[in-house]
């Protein structure tokens, strides 16, 4: 069974979907810190925390556990700011504690939710695996610590692990099941269709002063479901010992800026979206773009359905659901 730390939340819970159908039993671990209940439909489940490992025991003792995907985590870059101190609380001590259960147990293959906000501000784009991780904000920081504590798991105690980078996690699952809820809500896509829908007044734009085409921060979005089919090959490549531990790109390789994601949902929406501009945001690096071959090369994957179209209309079905 694989266990999934944070399988009620968003990308997690598509995560979930995927290992079922590629004939996998996954049994989610989460606290319903940010995911959903109603996300869980008829999976297993272990209520718990990350950071104990009195919670973490009793799933490992419950379940026979082969390998986890760990998507159990804080995620925002603004709140990060105002909260350095849970970002490393919950994503390192939390990773750390998580790797002290897995070696109690004897379960060796972890894939790891990492991010492209480990770069920084990176030198060159596309962003190979190689380029230097600078991160410019506590939540990147938080995320290149634990990859850094994986490599050396790897090398003392024969943990196998990838670190997945992705780039801007968005779109919705096609069956209208799973979708993209945070509260508070600071991603583009999300509200941009919640000015679409009459939800918000308006969007903001923060920051048209970019060295971009159009003045606006570019980024690499990649529908979520191709996110989840990426964690499956990369699991399924770690269990059948067919690839070595590394940090692989997550991504489409093709970057759009926030205007032509509001053009965008213009057109499939057919919804007028007021903007406003705004100044920067504390954190924003201007070109965030993957260089996408290792994953291609290492997993055979691909993403598939992670067009800007098919990632605004999924996303906008899964915003009207009623
Ligand atoms: N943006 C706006 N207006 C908004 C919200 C966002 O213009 O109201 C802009 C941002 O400035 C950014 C782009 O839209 O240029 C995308 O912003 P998101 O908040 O949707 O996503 P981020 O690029 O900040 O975040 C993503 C991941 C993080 C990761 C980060 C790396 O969600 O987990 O990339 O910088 F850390």
């Amino acid at each position: 069974m694989i266990l999934v730390t944070g399988g009620a939340g968003y990308i997690g819970s598509h995560a979930v979907k995927a290992l079922l159908a590629a004939g996998h039993h996954p049994v989610i671990f989460d606290n319903f810190s940010t995911g959903h209940r109603h996300f869980v439909h008829g999976t297993p489940l272990v209520e718990g925390d990350v950071r104990s490992s009195a919670d973490l025991n009793a799933a490992f003792q419950s379940y026979a556990i082969e390998g986890v995907l760990h998507f159990a985590g804080k995620a925002l870059v603004p709140e990060s700011y105002k909260e350095p101190g849970i970002y490393y609380d919950v994503n390192v001590s939390g990773g750390l504690t998580l790797l002290a259960a897995m070696r109690a147990h004897g379960v060796k293959r972890l894939i790891f939710s990492s991010s492209c906000a480990t770069y920084g501000i990176p030198d060159c784009t596309p962003i190979r695996e190689d380029t230097p991780q600078r991160p410019i904000n506590p939540y990147g920081e938080s995320k290149l610590a634990f990859e850094r504590a994986l490599r050396w798991f790897h090398e003392s105690h024969g943990v196998e692990y990838l670190s997945l980078r992705y780039f801007n996690a968005a779109g919705a699952d096609a069956d209208g099941e799973f979708g993209e809820d945070h509260d508070p809500e600071t991603h583009l896509i999300p509200l941009v269709l919640d000015a679409a829908a009459g939800i918000r007044p308006e969007v903001q734009i923060l920051g048209t002063d970019y060295p971009t085409a159009d003045g606006t921060c570019l980024r690499d979005y990649i529908h979520v479901t191709d996110l989840a089919e990426a964690h499956v090959a990369g699991l399924q490549a770690l269990l059948n010992g067919r690839i070595t531990s590394q940090p692989l790109n997550l991504g489409t390789g093709v970057g759009y800026s926030v205007r032509s994601v509001i053009e965008t949902a213009r057109r499939v929406t057919g919804r007028d979206i007021k903007v406003r501009e705004s100044s920067r945001r504390a954190g924003d690096p201007p070109i965030l773009v993957a260089a996408v071959d290792r994953a291609r090369d290492v997993l055979g994957w691909t993403a598939r359905r992670s067009s800007l179209d098919q990632i605004v209309s999924t996303a906008w079905k899964w915003h009207q659901r009623s």
